[in-house]
């Protein structure tokens, strides 16, 4: 839940990454999204290790969708992890890093001509084919730029995980990739060998988000590998890789209860293993974590802007950010711990802390335990590292925050504070019509 780096002093003021978040929020202004470097990097690090266990040694691809920017891109690439992106502006932001683009799978239901030339002229890893229109589109793209597609086909393997309805994915009603029923992900196959500007490289199948349960996961590489062994009888394919997608689920408050990753990945490793047919080569075992690895490490830094309290009713906090910096409880009622920066976790109230947007819904956490709040006070929201920059958006034109990487003391800006030059930067005058 909270930051690998948090801490708290004597006189209760809040540290992360070595800095305090009183001077992080006078130094750069509030709303502020604090990243802290060393929880990214223990996350990165418990995967890697299992990854480094398996044979042959499994392949991360941190989803990009969870919080991208230049310098998080170049920060993968130090740490020779691969980047999932799911749009052209994704993968611009991973060519303007410098990005190896080998080190790529590019996802997404709908990928225009335009994002399939760029990604095939930069030669990403693999493109993730989701439907067979758009395994002809590759194909003719691959054709006229005169090269062979690496691709994994994106399966619904009917696995339904535990988790809110927004972000389950494994299901087959899903607007994503191939249903492994009535013979749909079988025609993919068959489409995929036959185009000849297209390599079929492997599976993939992602069953959705801020999953708890280790179950699914499992089930979920079972499902593809016994599909796979079909494939080998009836066929004679085998594919070289086998992606699981990512989805592994962090905590948001004290109940929320993580995955054992490394119990995860070792089992899927094993199953893997034992369900590869005679003759054949285990398949690479590619995973896409993305919140598992920036949600935890990020905080956001509010300041408290007004208090009320409605009698018979609730005691309000308003803050000076909100839906537009954060819209995951007013998409799916995502629920957020929060701490007053300054004062003692005791003689603890419940609040209702409200964001500062024109919509009754934009309550960024219903019952919030809070020591007394008064005007003034910076509000510390945990857990914001993931889908919540990547999801703001410029609601009631007020610009985004700025992001900030801290580590023992030190700090980089990673993404300034929007201006309200940047708001108008795109926005032309009215000129008339006449
Ligand atoms: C294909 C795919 N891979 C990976 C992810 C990352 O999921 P998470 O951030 O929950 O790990 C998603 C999330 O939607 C996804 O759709």
């Amino acid at each position: 839940m909270f930051p690998v780096t948090y801490r708290r002093d004597e006189q209760n003021r809040i540290f992360i990454g070595g800095a305090a978040v009183k001077d992080l929020a006078e130094s750069y202004g509030t709303p502020l999204y604090v990243l802290d470097y060393a929880t990214m990097l223990q996350r990165i690090r418990q995967f890697q290790s299992a990854l480094d266990e398996m044979a042959p040694q499994g392949r991360a691809f941190y989803a990009g969708k969870a919080f991208l920017s230049k310098a998080m891109a170049g920060f993968l690439n130090e740490n020779h992890w691969g980047l999932d992106v799911v749009s052209g502006g994704e993968l611009y932001t991973a060519i303007q890093a410098g990005f190896d683009m080998g080190n790529i799978v590019f996802h997404g239901n709908v990928k225009t001509a335009e994002e399939i030339e760029t990604a095939l002229c930069h030669h990403v890893g693999y493109v993730v084919a989701d439907s067979l229109d758009e395994l002809s589109l590759l194909n003719e793209t691959a054709r006229k730029l005169d090269v062979r597609a690496p691709v994994l086909l994106r399966l619904t393997p009917g696995i339904e995980a535990h988790t809110h309805a927004f972000i389950r994915t494994g299901q087959f009603d899903s607007k994503f990739g191939f249903a492994m029923q009535d013979g749909i992900h079988d025609e993919a196959v068959s489409v995929a060998l036959s185009l000849p500007y297209l390599q079929l490289k492997g599976f993939h199948a992602h069953i959705g988000s801020q999953i708890f349960d280790e179950d699914p996961f499992i089930h979920n590489a079972q499902r593809l590998m016994e599909f796979m062994a079909e494939l080998w009888e009836q066929r004679g394919f085998w594919p070289e890789v086998l992606d699981i997608g990512g989805g592994f689920g962090v905590q948001y408050t004290p109940t929320d209860d993580p995955p054992d990753i490394t119990r995860v990945l070792l089992e899927v490793n094993q199953r893997v293993q034992a369900m590869t047919p005679r003759g054949c080569h285990s398949p690479e075992i590619l995973i896409e974590p993305g919140r598992a690895i920036v949600a935890e490490a990020g905080i956001t830094v509010y300041q408290v802007h007004a208090t009320k309290v409605v009698p018979g009713g609730r005691h309000y906090v308003a803050v000076d950010g909100g839906m537009g910096d954060n819209i995951r409880p007013a998409l799916y009622q995502a629920a957020y711990t929060a701490q007053v920066d300054g004062k003692p976790l005791e003689r603890l109230n419940a609040y209702t802390v409200a964001g500062r947007y024109c919509e009754s819904g934009d309550i960024l956490i219903s019952q919030a335990s809070l020591a007394p709040v008064e005007v003034g006070d910076y509000l510390v929201v945990f857990g914001t590292g993931a889908y919540n920059y990547a999801m703001s958006s410029n609601y009631n034109r007020v610009p985004r925050p700025a992001v900030v990487l801290v580590s023992e003391g030190q700090q980089r800006v990673w993404v300034k504070r929007e201006t309200y030059q940047d708001l108008l930067a795109q926005d032309l005058p009215w000129h008339g019509l006449a």
